[in-house]
């Protein structure tokens, strides 16, 4: 670790080290006793009301009369709220984002007009004192529409592609190197593959939920996010109130998966019907009302050719996406994005194009970008390395790149061939027979497939402030929330080695936005970046305490600050020991405070290409009666730096594998393309892997140290899991039964 190098400062030498080590969630027993109170749960105000939201019966159209009377005569109910008398709100903005903050931040206006833009989307909202009450009275709202056609079907407009300025994640749309159309054309082996991803919806165990309370002009929110910067801004932007007024909470947030990255309507209609009704509000969406109107991952068609020599030597490299997004609100996922930085290749070209639907716009979700693309991308490599006649790994070694290929800069750390190599060896990989069909168990055809992943890192403006109290407890405070991916637990541990104590001396607190403000939980930057602030924060505590110390004891005036070490729980100075506890009693008896942070990312992440990697092999099984396809086993290497914790760290990757099979064989939303509605909103018709679809899941981790990435040497892990996971699955598919499959899901009908 690199404890400041130009000025000798404290030290922890000799001190027990616990990033590296599997601490339990410190987190896991007050959530398994329920004393972690979720967004719904907080019930620390009294007179609480309920609302319910009621959405739209069309798509597309306009709502020409609405007649509340019934509703507001029925048991129980407050107010009713419609586009008719809701609080004047600012407009929605534009529909073009050229900016990227914007779309975290935006006013974001609930029932501000006649017009429906998508189905369900908020037509009315109902307060009462229960929420039984307030959801039958709903039903008696008589809305009626004047319809209009809509757009729900992105195959038949592709031709109105158009292309965006940029993606969401902040990305140039289009990258274009060397003469990409005339290598492919001149190439020995070439591969022209098209693919679908379909409609996907993120569904965190927790839905989206709010309790608003207004006290004066001043805002409280009670909600499930991964972002509270984000929540607050969207807030202040929608209700046309300074930021300091909003304040978010969210200690506990029960999934998020980009869900909760931004404000939706719950929390909007909350703090509207709040300060009507003069009581607290809360309200959740139904997990049905989620599929309209919590985000989802657009359906894309991808577009991938591949030129290479007869050697396997990739001449030119393209991928072009035309993704679905909304009219009303743009939104790019960067799905072509991670093949600019994967494989060698003289000439390439990747772009994205978007088609505007009569539907809610898509949100990030889990791995936004490489979980689509990379799906569609690792099969199309899959298809070339039969084409030339190598194996799958070995083709993705001859086009190893040694600079970033696109931006020509070096790679922070790169062991994606180490990943493939490791990850083979241990999987067996040279028991695969590369001719379809050759693998047999019983009735089933067994196949093994396998894919590389990367992802990028990113580093986000942090900062948190610490305090050690006289008993020497140190209390640890920023904005970030733990979705459950087990930030508690890391910040303890990267707050205990940084300042020698032990992780029962530190607690966490997370989740106000009255804390130092974070980057929050997003796009895998959390551990490193809120991790960085916290060990900063405490060697800044370190070097106050040694500064103050000079001056308020006389004996210790003359101690030179690389002479005083913290270590487990004691401070040593000079000649002397004393328990860190005792000491700040004696010269700080209301305790010590200091704040340090980390700016967003800079130079090294301009002067070095920062990705995380790794590689996914898979073996299924296909009944050949039935065409079943049943996981068997897969395996994931993983290069992402240092392994802060390896318990939580694996319980990511194995998550994100779960993913990786469900996006795979299940995963699909069918938007009806006569009325703009998805069909299969719930989680009985929207499939995701239960248990005994799961199989044994191994993960191996390549420890490194990325000295580019953050201080602490830790890469992005969470979301590279999701990366090209599901190609591993496919190519397994397709080794077992020889049966290419490009419209995913691979589901059992189109394999027979
Ligand atoms: Mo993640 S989709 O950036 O929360």
């Amino acid at each position: 670790m690199t404890d400041n190098q130009a000025n000798p400062s404290p030290s922890t030498e000799g001190a027990q080290r616990h990033i590296g080590r599997p601490l339990d969630r410190v987190d896991g027993i007050p959530k398994v006793t329920g004393r972690a109170s979720y967004a719904y749960e907080h019930s620390e105000m009294a007179n609480i009301a309920h609302g319910y939201i009621q959405g739209a019966a069309i798509a597309k159209g306009r709502i020409i009369a609405t007649d509340t009377t019934e509703a507001e005569r029925a048991p129980d109910v407050l107010y009713v709220m419609t586009h008719r008398n809701a609080p004047a709100q600012p407009e929605f903005g534009p529909p073009v984002t050229p900016t990227v903050p914007e779309v975290f931040t935006r006013a974001r206006p609930m029932l501000s007009s006649d017009r429906v833009r998508f189905y369900d989307e908020p037509v009315a909202l109902v307060v009462a004192e229960t929420f039984e009450a307030a959801r039958a009275a709903a039903s008696l709202i008589d809305v009626r529409y004047e319809a209009e056609t809509g757009r729900y079907d992105l195959e038949a407009h592709l031709a109105e592609a158009y292309a965006p300025q940029r993606t969401n994640a902040g990305f140039a749309t289009d990258s274009n190197i060397g003469d990409f159309e005339s290598a492919f054309a001149t190439a020995a082996v070439r591969l022209d593959a098209s693919y679908t991803t379909p409609y996907q919806h993120h569904n965190p165990m927790e839905p989206h939920a709010t309790i608003a309370v207004w006290s004066g002009d001043d805002l409280t929110v009670y909600t499930g996010a991964q972002t509270l910067a984000n929540f607050r801004a969207g807030m202040a932007n929608t209700l046309q109130i300074a930021p300091e007024r909003v304040r978010i909470v969210s200690p506990f947030t029960g999934g998020g998966f980009g869900s909760k990255l931004i404000v939706h309507a719950d929390t909007v209609l909350a703090a509207l019907a709040a300060r009507v009704v003069q009581r607290p509000v809360k309200i959740a969406m139904t997990r049905q009302q989620m599929f309209a109107n919590a985000g989802h991952r657009a359906k894309m068609r991808h577009n991938i050719r591949l030129g290479a020599d007869r050697n396997g030597k990739l001449a030119a490299l393209g991928h072009d996406v035309i993704s679905a997004t909304s009219g009303f609100e743009e939104f790019c996922e960067q799905s072509a994005v991670f093949a600019r930085s994967l494989y060698a290749a003289e000439n390439r070209l990747t772009r994205h194009r978007l088609v505007a639907m009569d539907t809610n716009r898509g949100e990030w979700m889990r791995s936004p970008g490489e979980a689509p693309g990379m799906f569609a991308f690792e099969c199309a490599m899959d298809e070339m390395a039969e084409e030339l006649g190598l194996d799958p790994i070995e083709f993705r070694v001859r086009n190893e790149p040694e600079l970033d290929p696109e931006n020509n800069v070096p790679f922070s750390t790169r062991n994606l061939v180490a990943c493939m190599r490791e990850g083979a060896r241990r999987f067996g990989w040279e028991r695969r027979n590369a001719v379809p069909r050759t693998m047999r168990d019983g009735r089933f055809l067994v196949g093994y497939g396998m894919a590389a992943a990367i992802r990028p890192n990113y580093l986000g403006a942090s900062s948190a402030r610490v305090r050690l109290g006289g008993n020497g407890h140190l209390t640890v405070q920023l904005d970030m929330t733990d979705i459950g991916t087990g930030t508690y637990t890391i910040l303890t541990q990267i707050a205990a080695d940084a300042t020698g104590l032990p992780p029962s001396a530190v607690r966490v607190e997370l989740g106000d936005s009255n804390f130092p403000r974070t980057a929050g939980s997003g796009g895998s930057w959390g551990a490193a970046s809120a991790g960085s602030a916290v060990h900063n924060a405490c060697l800044a505590l370190r070097e106050r305490i040694v500064a103050e110390a000079r001056r308020r004891d006389p004996s210790l005036e003359n101690l030179v600050a690389a002479d005083v070490v913290f270590t487990n729980g004691e401070l040593r100075l000079g000649e002397r020991t004393e328990r860190l506890g005792q000491l700040v009693g004696r010269l700080w008896p209301s305790g010590i405070e200091a704040e340090g942070g980390v700016e967003r990312a800079g130079e090294a992440f301009r002067n070095f290409s920062q990705h995380s990697y790794g590689a996914h092999f898979a073996e299924i099984g296909v009944d050949t009666d039935t065409g079943e396809i049943r996981m068997r086993r897969m395996l994931t290497t993983i290069g992402a730096g240092r392994i802060l914790n390896p318990k939580t760290a694996r319980s990511q990757i194995i998550g994100g594998m779960v993913w990786g099979i469900g996006a795979a064989l299940m995963e699909e939303t069918v938007l009806d393309s006569r009325h703009g509605h998805f069909v299969n909103h719930d989680l009985a018709e929207y499939h995701v892997p239960v248990h005994a679809d799961v199989p044994p899941l191994e993960v191996v981790f390549l420890e490194e140290h990325d000295e580019k990435a953050n201080v602490l040497g830790s890469k992005g892990l969470g979301e590279l899991s999701v990366c090209g996971t599901s190609a591993a699955v496919a190519n397994a598919v397709y080794n077992a039964t020889g049966v290419r499959v490009r419209e995913f899901p691979i589901t059992l009908d189109k394999l027979l």
